[in-house]
């Protein structure tokens, strides 16, 4: 082994892995069938499919500031390096069951260089290479955290990943790293010494994703609640190397191998059947309590000379709450002043309007908002105006270059131009034969 070069040895690692390693990862069902379920840990996470929560806002993090004991312990245990964390570090909040007391704290890495996957978790499809973990439990009814696991007892864990960004140290994880390398030869324990542990975690600790989950490991115990950080913390690509120096026993027939500890993550775990949640709301950052932010990716078109369809998704967020059902609310230009007529959803679910019955050659305002179980209305949506075709479209010849035109009705949109300037909102129809395509409105 010592012959091949760094890169050499992982490649044959990998080729190796998928005989060995990932079918472990496959037979483990059969003596922990708790590994086969549906609420199986690591995943992906895909943002846009996250609900956001705002109570799931404001992660405690108790004691965090103070530096570890002297008789904190590194291990090599032939799996991953384990930090024993023996202190009063406590984690609350957060969308999190209760106060959970740190036990500790364990690694996955992949081939250690820039580019390759190491992570558990990914987000949006991407990997890191290095993921730590922080396992936290119930200290008010267990000892230790292998007591809390061995009793099926409720776990919380959280998860930082890694980028190599620049060649720079992460002079913060100076002492871990060293840990790590003090402890290459399977099955050696060390002290580690003091550290910040608050300085391990990503500069901003506001936006994380929640999800209950399992062990990533057997017994697969599905009693995790993991908060998975979004933001990165930097490492350089020597630190990162440091992990493939970790060397591990592997069974081949008869004899004990030693090798060097390389991918040592599950495979996501697509068979995942839970909610995954968000901390924060991404584009849009929620200011005052409403029952839900606008409805997403409307669209509205003329049918025929009588009738608009619209289309909406459901809104990102929702708060406190459930959506009961949707208001679609359409008005004549010309009417403005006038009242809106309105048509409901028949529950959360429908999430599409047919209107007929409309005035041919003429221009419709259209909206969408949600309204929740509690009563409160959501964020509007933005306003679609849907030009009529006039009737019998058949024998009418459409010059493209004629009717592209352009909207910019001021006084009609006071109310959506609150907080613009005046040209505001301009609308671009472009009409063709006996049908007419809105683009969404561009806020100048
Ligand atoms: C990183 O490792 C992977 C897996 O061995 C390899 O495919 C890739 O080329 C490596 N990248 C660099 C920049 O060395
Ligand atoms: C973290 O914060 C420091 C100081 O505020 C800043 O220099 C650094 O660029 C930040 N890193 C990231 C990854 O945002
Ligand atoms: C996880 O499960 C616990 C206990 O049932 C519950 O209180 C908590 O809200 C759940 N958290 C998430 C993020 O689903
Ligand atoms: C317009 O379309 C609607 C829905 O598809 C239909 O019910 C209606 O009869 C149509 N009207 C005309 C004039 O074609
Ligand atoms: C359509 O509306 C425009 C503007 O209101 C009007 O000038 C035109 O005569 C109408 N066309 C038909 C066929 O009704
Ligand atoms: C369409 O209208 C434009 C502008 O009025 C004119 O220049 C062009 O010749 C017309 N095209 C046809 C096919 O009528
Ligand atoms: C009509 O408008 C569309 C969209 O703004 C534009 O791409 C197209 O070039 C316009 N066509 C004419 C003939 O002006």
């Amino acid at each position: 082994w010592e012959l091949f070069s760094y890169t050499t040895r992982c490649l044959l690692f990998l080729s190796m892995l998928s005989f060995s390693g990932q079918l472990n990862q496959k037979i483990w069902g059969k003596r922990y069938p708790a590994c086969n379920n549906a609420r199986q840990s690591p995943i992906d996470i895909d943002e846009t499919f996250t609900q956001v929560r705002v109570e799931y806002q404001g992660l405690q993090l108790e004691g965090w500031e103070k530096k570890t004991p002297e008789t904190t312990t590194i291990n090599n245990d032939g799996n991953t390096v384990v930090l024993g964390l023996d202190g009063e570090y406590y984690v609350s909040g957060g969308g999190l069951s209760t106060r959970f007391r740190l036990g500790r704290m364990t690694f996955h890495w992949g081939c250690c260089n820039a580019s390759s996957d190491g992570s558990e978790h990914s987000i949006n499809g991407l990997k890191f290479p290095l993921e730590i973990q922080i396992f936290c439990y119930e200290s008010d009814l267990y000892q230790s955290i292998d007591d809390a696991v061995k009793d099926g007892g409720r776990i919380a864990a959280l998860a930082v990943l890694f980028e190599v960004t620049s060649l720079d140290n992460n002079d913060n994880y100076n002492t871990i790293i060293e840990g790590v390398n003090s402890v290459s030869r399977f099955g050696k324990t060390e002290n580690v010494e003091p550290f910040s542990l608050l300085a391990l975690l990503p500069n901003s600790t506001d936006k994380y994703y929640m999800y209950n989950g399992s062990l990533t490991s057997p017994p697969c115990s599905e009693t995790v609640e993991w908060i998975v950080f979004k933001h990165t913390v930097p490492i350089s690509e020597t630190q990162l190397e440091v992990f493939c120096e970790v060397m591990t026993m592997q069974q081949a027939g008869y004899v004990m191998l030693m090798d060097y500890l390389q991918n040592n993550f599950r495979e996501p775990q697509q068979q995942f059947l839970g909610q995954v949640f968000s901390s924060y709301t991404g584009t849009e950052e929620v200011l005052t309590p409403m029952c839900s932010s606008k409805p997403q990716n409307m669209q509205a078109d003329a049918q025929n000379d009588t009738t608009i369809m619209v289309m909406w998704e459901r809104p990102r967020v929702v708060h406190d709450t459930t959506i009961d059902w949707y208001s679609v609310t359409y008005q004549r230009l010309q009417d403005q002043n006038q009242p809106k007529h309105e048509y409901r959803t028949d529950g959360d679910q429908d999430v599409g309007a047919i209107i007929p019955g409309l005035l041919s050659n003429s221009s419709y305002v259209v909206q969408v908002v949600a309204v929740c179980t509690n009563g409160l209305m959501g964020r509007l949506s933005e306003q679609i105006i849907v030009d009529m075709p006039q009737e019998d479209p058949g024998e009418i010849s459409y010059n493209l270059s004629t009717h592209n035109q352009t909207f910019y009705k001021k006084e009609s949109y006071q109310n959506s131009c609150a907080h613009h300037d005046n040209s505001c909102l301009i609308y671009t129809a472009q009409k063709n034969k006996g049908n007419t395509k809105i683009t969404h409105p561009r806020s100048k």
